[in-house]
């Protein structure tokens, strides 16, 4: 397993190395969420790489950029037995050297919910990933359904600019009481992180009103603000029935919906989704 720091380097690399590429994109810190991509990108191309770049574009001014946890060592121990070929960890002024002035804008999707909480953060989130296309040229990219919006930011920008790659997306990794894994979970101290199952309890509770067959927007969004008011410690910011391709909020949910949410427990905002259908 290569680690390089240059963007130089991994040109090198991906022209010595034929077949095809995956790449996985990251912030570090990682947890079986980011392995199980990982493992995807293993089984499905002959060259695996990780980028780990906790990207400063995307962090609100009063975000927790600078706390966010960091703990490269352990992060290339996980990564090693994995059977990944390249990993890139370039530091902030190799991805912006100083004179950068370009970004890449998504227009409508990436407006709604995450877009509407975190000004600047898809704005972001598509430089950075428009930079590592164009860095790594992979066949194929690897996206968690954690980050819904996301995803669907990301897709938006590879069609517009005609990325020529395949965007993988996996499934969320939960633990046993349906905590989405993040690497902020580790800001929760005991008591939050108890608290912190409200988010999967809201969701499920919106899924069970679909499963007996209800699709009025606004009553899906009631259930779960209801679980959500039954936490003391959770200070909800958006909860969302939206249509899964544009974000719309909907008022009747047809086929299919994308029901998503972001809650304070404590000083820490976590999100999660459940795509009903
Ligand atoms: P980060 O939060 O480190 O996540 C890296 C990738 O892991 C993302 O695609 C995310 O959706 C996925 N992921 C995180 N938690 C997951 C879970 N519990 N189950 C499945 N997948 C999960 O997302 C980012 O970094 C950044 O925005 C990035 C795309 C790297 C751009 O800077």
């Amino acid at each position: 397993m290569d680690v390089v720091t240059t963007i130089r380097a991994v040109r090198a690399a991906r022209k010595a190395r034929r077949g095809t590429w995956g790449l996985v994109p990251t912030m570090g810190y990682l947890h079986e969420g980011h392995l199980s991509l990982v493992r995807r990108a293993r089984a499905e191309n002959d060259q695996v790489a990780v980028s780990i770049f906790v990207n400063p574009t995307q962090f609100g001014p009063h975000e927790d950029l600078a706390r966010y946890p960091r703990d490269l060592e352990r992060d290339l121990s996980l990564l090693a037995p994995l059977g990944v070929d390249l990993v890139f960890v370039p530091s902030v002024s190799e991805m912006y050297p100083s004179g950068f002035q370009t970004a890449v804008t998504v227009e409508e999707v990436a407006r709604p919910l995450e877009g509407a909480a975190r000004p600047g953060h898809f704005r972001g989130v598509a430089t950075v990933v428009c930079k590592l296309f164009n860095i790594f040229q992979p066949q194929r990219a690897y996206f968690g359904q954690k980050d819904a919006q996301q995803v669907v930011v990301i897709r938006r920008m590879a069609r517009d600019l005609d990325f020529d790659l395949e965007i993988v997306v996996c499934p969320t990794v939960r633990e046993a009481d349906g905590l989405a894994l993040s690497s902020r979970n580790v800001y929760l101290n005991p008591e939050e992180r108890r608290a912190a199952t409200v988010l999967f309890r809201a969701l499920s509770a919106a899924q069970a009103a679909w499963q007996a067959g209800e699709r009025d927007g606004e009553r899906l969004r009631e259930h779960m603000r209801a679980v959500l008011a039954s936490e003391p410690l959770a200070q909800p910011e958006y909860v969302s029935i939206a249509d899964p391709e544009t974000l719309a909020e909907l008022i009747g949910a047809g086929e299919r919906a994308l029901a998503s949410l972001a809650v304070r427990i404590g000083t820490t905002r976590l999100i999660d989704n459940f795509v009903l259908e």
